[in-house]
């Protein structure tokens, strides 16, 4: 098979270097969020037989990938960036078909992709260890990161070229063999991605595609011969993953929800923190874990801030992400709506005041896709609309008197995923960056991306088992051997 993927072609799991049937026989059908009348892509529901063979041809390749001298994979890694770079615009194409984004968010979201190859393939180059000093004489000691062995890869629909990249080449370029179990809403993209993997020439069972939804999930984590799982998604899904991969001291990472404050004080640049604002809860539908799901507002510009804020959201230009000129796109199905509508009604019940939005689009541009419209509701803070991960494109906001109260506020909930602040005194800055509960922090920024180098992940119910991307990510996919020599002269 070569190249990419086709609009509306019927995918094939990738095990053991070839495209293969699931044995189940049960397909699922992916349209596109933007107008059920497209077919994407016919993608295999695999089961948790598929995921085993998966699992042990992974094995199988492990020996011989981890034997490779690490500057060599990461040359395969780098080609594959290569690869990807030559196909951007196709690649984008085919994520804004499959989940929705706009066109330029998908051309961002491959970008992103490539610089954290650039960062990653050249660990090849850095995997090193540390020498001890010795305790006695004539004892040399160090420690080397090993491979860990087999990687189960679970991945999102929300950034399905950006997620898999992130998790498969660290654990590539550290000697794991990988199992991607991709979600079953995007099996283009990662149909792509493995396929360059493929061309570039990835020895044979180095790397894995299983398509489905829980099932093949399952095995990989139940499965002994899988060392570690790395899993983004819910809250809810990573608890459950977590419980199961306790039972046999699964080693696991969990990137989950959000619920990402902003903090906008009196002294604020009104515009930037607005062009703010709109990227980090409007921008990707609201569809991302960094969204911004909250906007903490003091009390001197807290009129005037949500005047501008309307104005400026009434304007978004929400349609099809493939249309000119479109800012927001569809939100990914039918759950989704009514996921999101869920929490608009509990937000009327619990009396929140809803400014703009609060409800799917219709209309002949709208009624073929999953449209809604950008939503700002004001909110106290114990409201579970201001309490809950909402994944659309909901603001909450909410007056403070201070920024004491503004970050205690902020620190309410029960993630602690990024956070923002919006103001000109360092001091306020500082403070805020000191007493926010959050892995990740932004000043006059968005509360949403990150540095393809720089660490990533959260705390509380945002994350567990150490950060993604950076060289922290390391961490998961290795294991550290430390090792004693004596080397005084035998008799
Ligand atoms: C971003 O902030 O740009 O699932 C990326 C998610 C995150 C990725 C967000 N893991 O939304």
């Amino acid at each position: 098979m070569s190249d990419l993927p086709k609009l509306g072609e019927r995918v094939l799991n990738f095990i053991d270097g070839a495209w293969r049937e699931s044995e189940s026989d049960r397909w699922t059908q992916r349209y596109d969020p933007a107008d059920q009348s497209i077919l994407v892509a016919v993608a295999p529901d695999s089961t948790r037989k598929d995921a085993a063979a998966a699992v042990e041809s992974a094995s199988r390749a492990h020996e011989g990938w981890a034997a490779m001298p690490a500057p060599n994979r990461g040359r395969l890694l780098f080609k594959w960036l290569r690869w990807i770079d030559e196909r951007r615009e196709a690649i984008a194409d085919l994520l804004t078909r499959e989940e929705g984004k706009t066109l330029p968010e998908s051309l961002g979201e491959v970008s992103r992709s490539i610089d954290i190859l650039e960062h990653t393939a050249g660990m090849g180059r850095r995997l090193s260890g540390t020498v001890f000093p010795s305790e006695e004489p004539g004892v040399f000691c160090y420690s080397v990161p090993t491979s860990v062995g087999v990687a189960g890869l679970i991945t999102p629909w929300n950034f399905p070229v950006a997620i898999p990249v992130w998790k498969m080449a660290p654990a590539l370029i550290a000697g794991n063999t990988v199992v991607l179990k991709p979600s079953p809403l995007t099996p283009l993209t990662a149909g792509a991605l493995v396929r360059g993997l493929e061309e570039v020439g990835i020895p044979q069972g180095v790397v894995n595609l299983v398509y489905g939804d829980s099932e093949p999930a399952i095995e990989l984590i139940d499965n002994p011969s899988v060392g570690a799982v790395s899993f983004t998604g819910s809250t809810k899904t990573g608890k459950a993953i977590a419980r199961a991969a306790a039972a046999r001291l699964l080693k696991l990472q969990l990137e989950l929800g959000g619920k990402n404050p902003m903090i906008i004080l009196n002294d604020v640049d009104i515009d930037l923190a607005l062009s703010g604002v709109v990227i980090g809860a409007f921008g990707s539908t609201g569809q991302r874990c960094t969204a911004t799901s909250r906007a903490i507002v003091e009390a001197g510009v807290y009129d005037k801030f949500l005047d501008a804020l309307i104005k400026r959201a009434s304007a978004i230009k929400i349609g099809a992400g493939n249309s000119p000129g479109v800012e927001i796109g569809p939100l990914v199905d039918s759950k989704a709506i009514s996921s999101v509508s869920d929490y608009i009604e509990v937000g009327r019940q619990d009396g929140g005041t809803f400014l703009i939005g609060g409800g799917r689009m219709s209309g002949p541009e709208y009624d073929r896709g999953f449209f809604f419209s950008p939503t700002v509701i004001e909110a106290s803070s114990g409201m579970k609309i201001a309490q809950e991960e909402v994944f659309g494109p909901v603001l909450s906001v909410i007056r403070a008197t201070d920024l004491n109260q503004a970050i205690e506020l902020a620190n309410c909930v029960r993630y602690g995923l990024t956070a923002s602040i919006y103001t000109r005194d360092v001091s306020r800055v500082f403070k805020f960056a000191n007493q926010i509960k959050a892995g990740m922090v932004h000043v006059n920024r968005p509360s949403i991306g990150g540095y393809s180098h720089a660490p990533f992940g959260g705390i509380k119910d945002s994350g567990y088992g150490g950060r993604e991307v950076g060289s922290e990510v390391m961490d998961f996919y290795t294991e550290t051997k430390t090792v004693y020599i004596n080397h005084q002269p035998l008799n």
